[in-house]
């Protein structure tokens, strides 16, 4: 079965998945959709130029371009729609998808509160659909080891550091539209943590804006944070993040670090995974493109019914967003904040 396959939101990321899903056989892109007039379309014609430049052969897009999602969805027999849109506009979009009854992918965050996100899982399962979260991380080739790696042993603790700049996004500076450094950026080694370690109990975290509102009045992000966590199992992790080094930071403060009985391991974006031992260091390249397995995987559950190959759902980006949004609260009140509590009060029931 061939997946027809929407778009809602046709800006840097879903750029990244249409050059993937070109190379995913049992998927047509057949329909994109954006509010800026003349943006879905440029997406098409840059996506297209860069396959054409590499292979003149190769599978390019020919979509139906549409600036009301409405429209698209009532026009277009659609499978799934790969829902790519700033944290702030999410709700009404994927609840339209789920109308019209099509399989959901959405980018992550998967929205700026828990009312919003329980209240479209609610609608998710109704309707027995399918959903997919864009954290990529989970179809690295070095985490399966990692996972294998940790099932033998005893976590003592992590250690998480992510250090670089602020994507270049106008909404990305605005607490109201991004949600900030840990509900949007820092949600993806949140969400690799809790695919290693399991869940997070309580977070605690420091945070200060103190670099960037000094020269963008409207910036009012934090741009330096702190978080301890505890994780149900009893490991505790350290995580720093910032927005403030563009400039660059040295290799040795970057990457998640979890700490073993008698092992160590290592990743950072990009790199394999280091083991260390008393027998020495071991390296397991990622060897994949994760956002490429991450896309056919979803296609193919679409196709062939198979929810299991999906590694982040719609449920796993609520955990993932209740821990960030709990390291957020904990920043703003100085206290620390218990993750299911605040999952419960939204209404979650497991
Ligand atoms: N998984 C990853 O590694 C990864 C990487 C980058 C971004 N993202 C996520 O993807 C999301 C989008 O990021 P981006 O960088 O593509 O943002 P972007 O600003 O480049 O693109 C968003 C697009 O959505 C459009 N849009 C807004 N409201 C709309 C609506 N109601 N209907 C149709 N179109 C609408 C905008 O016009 C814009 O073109 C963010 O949540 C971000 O966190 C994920």
């Amino acid at each position: 079965m061939t997946v027809r396959i929407g778009f809602i939101g046709t800006g840097g990321i879903a750029v990244a998945h249409l050059h993937r899903l070109l190379q995913v056989e049992k998927a047509e892109v057949v329909a994109l959709c954006d509010l800026a007039p003349g943006r879905s379309e440029q997406a098409e014609k840059d996506v297209n130029a860069v396959v054409r430049e590499r292979d003149p052969r190769a599978r390019t897009l020919a979509a139906a371009h549409y600036t009301d999602y409405t429209e698209m969805l009532r026009r277009e027999k659609l499978d799934a729609v790969f829902v790519c849109l700033p944290p702030f506009a999410h709700g009404e979009p994927e609840r339209a998808v789920i109308e019209a009854g099509a399989h959901l992918f959405v980018e992550k965050p998967v929205a700026l509160d828990l009312g919003t996100a329980m209240d479209i899982l609610r609608r998710l399962d109704e309707q027995n659909l399918l959903s997919a979260v864009g954290y990529q991380l989970r179809y690295l080739r070095s985490m399966d080891r990692a996972k294998e790696l940790l099932a033998g042993t005893t976590v003592g603790m992590a250690v998480v550091m992510r250090f670089g700049g602020t994507p270049g996004v106008p909404w990305y500076r605005i607490q109201s539209k991004s949600g900030g450094q840990l509900v949007e950026m820092a949600t993806h080694h949140v969400d690799q943590l809790r695919y290693l370690l399991g869940e997070v109990r309580t977070v605690y975290a420091a945070a200060a804006t103190r670099i960037h509102h000094l020269r963008q009045p409207d910036y009012d992000v934090f741009d330096v944070n702190c978080m301890t966590l505890t994780f149900a199992s009893g490991v505790v992790a350290n995580f720093a993040n910032n927005m403030i080094s563009s400039h660059g930071v040295p290799q040795s403060a970057r990457g998640v670090h979890i700490f073993c009985d008698g092992m160590t391991l290592s990743h950072q974006l990009g790199g394999p995974l280091q083991v260390l031992t008393k027998d020495g260091l071991e390296e397991v390249p990622d060897g994949v493109d994760p956002m490429l397995e991450q896309d056919r995987a979803f296609v193919q559950a679409v196709a062939e019914g198979r929810r299991e190959l999906i590694r982040a759902d719609y449920r796993e980006g609520i955990r993932t967003l209740a821990v960030t949004l709990a390291g957020d609260l904990s920043a703003r009140t100085g206290q620390p904040v218990e993750v299911e509590g605040l999952l419960r009060q939204a209404g979650w029931e497991g």
